[in-house]
């Protein structure tokens, strides 16, 4: 997830506005940051990596002249932050510039075919196939509009541009599929931007672009046309009256709430992991004699889950550790034939860098998978996974769980293909299965806020809480009670719903809500068997079962309808999201900070 911003003006210098816009973006990325000015027929570009105010100290954007431009701040996903791989990105004439948020799935082939042709290429961005793809259509006799419009036909996957050119220095083109992008209006001043955050300073009229639409901002107005046909669109503005804190949160009144429904296009993007990536973490993997699945809290829980995916469908034996158990847990016996991953949404948590040096030193293969491009965790991996989540603000992780987890899953089916464990049609199922995961969640989210909102009203002042699952769903009821415990401060378990009888229902009595994961998977019949003995000892039973569940539904006080037909091994991935709403909304009634938990930091970067 990046930032990016347009502004052309009547009069006066855009470069004071592209920076304000960039530092109300800064919290979509902050790796580094760029912008771009035409003046008098000739574009400035200054760009760097670091924080955008110590860029700027050393850059100083406000000298930019100029009244037409665009700037970009970034959370790098292809390339590590540096100067080379900020935005914007230029053609070879260095007459065209770009910024872009999303990640292009086909520019690999892109880019070979421009280089063929003579292309030149200073980053390893997949934007920069961008501009290069312009400057064809420009050269070809196109105007800016054309030569764009040519050009982002060529790209799959997801992105929100906006381009300058000094061959049309009155025009800002901006294109969007599936990465957000609003175009402002104010007096004498037309903006692009991804979020009204950006320039709600400057006006509050705002028209919000869909996907496949493309849109030429000049001074005269405003057009926007249909990528795939050409056609105009006309489109209506609409006024905002948010705060610009509110705006920020995008109209939701916590980061955490904004980043659960963030989820499917958090999802979408997991999707689109670069092969070659996963390919040589398969294949490390495959060639592991033992591999370990190492992380901390909710990380931890993905990496649960994905024992279970790499057991279930790759018939590999991959053990989770807690990263700060490792070293007594394994550390004597790890070895240069063992392959560990890691998995850490910051790439910074000090328990899991420890296990990963040990294990490098005892020279093991450590592999990664975070959501932080240059992070100590990528510099010192043999090789690693970015999850493309974007910036993730709430301490509590929500869409970065789910996001680790298709990608685990991903990997998981990538060896057990290397391995031919799967035939033609269960791996063509689970790659159904995996794609309608964004589509699944989106369909959670719309169908269970209500009723969670209703169960968190009306369970809020309960001091205790059981989460049970079985199977992969173990994972999701941890997942649950974390999520629940660090916000809410209410003591609760989680634990396999087998284990009850070895002691903790003890614990249980009347009135004790015990949340239920029971997707009708092989484990089934068993849960059944849970259910009736916490309901034999008093227990309010809430469960997540499918919506046509007769048998379950009938059993229990109250039920989370899911959808049907999800993969067990898939399942965590809808079923943690009803979990997470209701964390929140609990935290909300109980008039709690859901962003702010006392005593937590996003990143434990220390012993
Ligand atoms: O950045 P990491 O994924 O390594 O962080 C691991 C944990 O600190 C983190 O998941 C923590 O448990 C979250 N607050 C859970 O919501």
């Amino acid at each position: 997830m990046c930032g990016i911003i347009g502004c052309i003006l009547s009069s006066g210098l855009v470069a004071p506005i592209l920076f304000s816009g960039l530092k109300r973006l800064e919290y979509r990325g902050y790796d580094s940051a760029g912008m771009a000015t035409i003046c008098e027929g000739k574009l400035y570009l200054k760009k760097d990596s670091g924080k955008i105010d110590d860029i700027n100290a050393r850059l100083n954007f406000m000298d930019m002249p100029g009244s037409l431009g665009i700037a970009h701040t970034r959370w790098a996903t292809h390339g590590a932050p540096s100067r080379e791989n900020a935005h914007p990105h230029l053609d070879c004439s260095g007459r065209i510039a770009v910024v872009h948020n999303g990640v292009i799935e086909n520019f690999l082939e892109l880019k070979r075919e421009l280089e063929d042709r003579g292309h030149r290429f200073t980053s390893r961005t997949d934007t920069e196939v961008i501009p290069h793809l312009i400057e064809e259509g420009v050269e070809s006799g196109l105007n800016l509009y054309e030569a764009t419009l040519q050009a982002v036909r060529r790209l799959r996957g997801s992105y929100a541009i906006a381009v300058i050119s000094t061959v049309e220095p009155d025009k800002i083109v901006c294109a969007r599929n599936e990465s957000p992008l609003i175009v402002g209006i104010g007096d004498g001043a037309y903006y692009c931007a991804s979020d009204i955050p950006a320039i709600l300073e400057y006006t509050r009229n705002f028209i919000s672009m869909d996907n496949g639409e493309i849109a030429i901002l000049s001074l005269g107005g405003v057009e926007f046309r249909k990528i795939s046909s050409g056609e105009i669109v006309s489109k209506k503005s609409f006024t905002v009256d948010w705060s610009v804190e509110l705006a920020e949160k995008q109209g939701y009144p916590h980061f955490m709430l904004k980043e659960i429904y963030e989820q499917p296009l958090s999802l979408r993007n997991a999707l689109r992991l670069q092969e070659q990536y996963l390919d040589l973490l398969s294949r490390f993997i495959d060639r592991g004699e033992r591999v370990f699945l190492v992380a901390c809290g909710t990380s931890y829980h993905a990496c649960l889950a994905a024992s279970y995916m790499f057991s279930k469908i790759a018939k590999v034996a991959a053990f989770p550790v807690v990263a700060s158990e490792f070293l007594e847990q394994y550390g004597d016996s790890v070895g240069i034939d063992d392959v560990i991953l890691a998995v850490s949404q910051s790439g910074e948590t000090y328990d899991v860098l420890r296990a990963v040096d040990h294990a490098r030193m005892k020279a093991a293969t450590v592999l990664g998978l975070t959501n932080t491009v240059g992070s100590t965790l990528t510099r010192i991996s043999r090789a690693y996974i970015v999850q493309q989540s974007g910036p993730e603000i709430g301490v509590a992780a929500t869409k970065t769980f789910t996001s680790q987890l298709i990608v685990l899953a991903q990997l998981a089916m990538k060896v057990a293909n290397l391995r031919g464990k799967l035939s033609q049609q269960e791996s063509d199922h689970l790659r159904d299965s995996l794609k309608s995961m964004p589509e699944v969640v989106n369909r959670v989210l719309n169908s269970c806020a209500d009723n969670v909102k209703l169960l968190a009203k009306r369970y809020a002042k309960k001091n205790l809480f059981l989460f049970l699952g079985r199977g992969i769903n173990v994972a999701t009821a941890l997942e649950g009670r974390l999520k629940l415990l660090e916000i809410t401060y209410i003591p609760s378990l989680a634990f396999s719903a087998a284990e009850s009888k070895h002691g903790p229902i003890s614990i249980v009595e009347k009135g004790v809500p015990v949340i239920f994961i029971a997707p009708r998977d092989s484990t089934r019949k068993e849960i059944v068997g849970n259910i009736m003995e916490m309901k034999a000892r008093g227990a309010e039973i809430i469960a997540l079962c499918e919506e046509d569940d007769g048998e379950l539904i009938g059993l229990v006080d109250h039920h989370i309808p899911m959808p049907k037909g999800v993969p067990d091994i898939l399942s965590p991935i809808p079923y943690v999201v009803p979990l997470q709403l209701f964390a929140y909304y609990v935290a909300v009634e109980r008039g709690l900070d859901p962003d702010k938990p006392r005593n937590l930091a996003k990143s434990v970067t220390v012993p």
